[in-house]
Order: structure tokens, then C-alpha cells, then sequence
């Protein structure tokens, strides 16, 4: 769960999205240091959750091999797109994400001040608006 709380602020939302995911971790020496979510969300499409590596671990491509390992199961299920949505300032996860293939799509408005209670800050900038992001399998 701390993991998890690095991707979403919201214990309550991950407890909801949770129990209908397929959750994958990355271990080295036995130890849990990255984790995807994975839900089915319809027919065709499937939606990454959450993302997290632990701190120390980051910028060793470990979050790029998660999302590919979701990728492929994505399609292996029949998927036709997988989608992932993360805030606008997410700067780092929206590289991450479109260097990867996926493509911006929508922007939900204020989305942030709506569904979480307490206000989000990432370097500096509000986070406010839900930005989604989808790729074609
Ligand atoms: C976002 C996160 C999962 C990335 O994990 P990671 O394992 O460090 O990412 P990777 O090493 O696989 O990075 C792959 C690429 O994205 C880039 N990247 C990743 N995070 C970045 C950041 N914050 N700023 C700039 N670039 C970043 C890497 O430089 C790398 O680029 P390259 O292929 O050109 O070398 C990690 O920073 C994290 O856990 N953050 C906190 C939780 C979070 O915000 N989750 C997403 C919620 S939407």
C-alpha cells in the first residue's frame, strides 16, 4: 500500500480499483520495488491503475518494463487500447508515457479538486486536471 500511495494519494480510490485489478510487481532480491495495476474496464479497453517504483530504484527502467509487461497482457486479453491517465503535473509520467506510445487524448477539468481531499502539488505545480492518455494494441 505505501507503494501504491506514491501513484495515487488516495487510499480510498485504490481500495475501490483494487479488488477489480490484476496487480504486477517487479522484485529484486525477493523485495517488492515497483508495482502496476491493471484493470479491465471494458470489452476492449484496459486501464493502468497505478504505477510506482520505489525511490531508489527509479530511472533503472523498471516502470518501462511494467508497462510493457501490461501492454502485452492487455493484448493478450483481447484488449483493442490501454489507457492510463495521470494529473497535468505529472511532467516525468507524461514523458515516461508518450515516449512509450501513448497518446493524449482527453482532459478532464479539475478532476483532482473533485475527487481527492487534500490539494496536490508536484514540483511546484497544482495538480487540478486528469490528463488520459491511450494507446492502440
Ligand atoms: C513515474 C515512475 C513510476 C517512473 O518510474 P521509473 O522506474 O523511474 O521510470 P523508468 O526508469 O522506467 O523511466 C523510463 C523513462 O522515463 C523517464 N522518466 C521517468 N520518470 C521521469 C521523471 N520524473 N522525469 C523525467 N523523466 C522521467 C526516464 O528518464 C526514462 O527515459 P529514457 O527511456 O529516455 O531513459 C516513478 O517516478 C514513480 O514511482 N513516481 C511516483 C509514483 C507516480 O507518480 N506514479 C504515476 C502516477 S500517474
Amino acid at each position: 500500500m505505501a507503494l501504491l500511495l506514491e501513484g495515487d494519494a488516495s487510499e480510498r480510490m485504490i481500495a475501490r480499483y483494487l479488488q477489480k485489478s490484476q496487480v504486477y510487481v517487479y522484485e529484486e532480491s525477493g523485495a517488492v520495488v515497483g508495482v502496476c495495476v491493471l484493470q479491465h474496464k471494458t470489452d476492449e479497453t484496459c486501464e493502468v491503475m497505478n504505477i510506482a517504483v520505489l525511490a531508489e530504484h527509479r530511472n533503472q527502467g523498471i516502470a518501462k518494463k511494467l508497462l510493457l509487461h501490461a501492454i502485452d497482457s492487455a493484448r493478450n486479453r483481447g484488449c483493442r487500447s490501454i489507457e492510463i491517465a495521470t494529473g497535468n503535473s505529472g511532467i516525468g509520467q507524461l514523458y515516461l508515457y508518450q515516449k512509450i506510445g501513448f497518446e493524449m487524448v482527453s482532459l478532464e477539468l479539475d478532476y483532482f479538486v473533485k475527487n481527492y481531499e487534500d490539494p496536490i502539488i508536484e514540483e511546484g505545480i497544482p495538480c487540478k486536471h486528469q490528463v488520459r492518455l491511450r494507446m492502440k494494441l
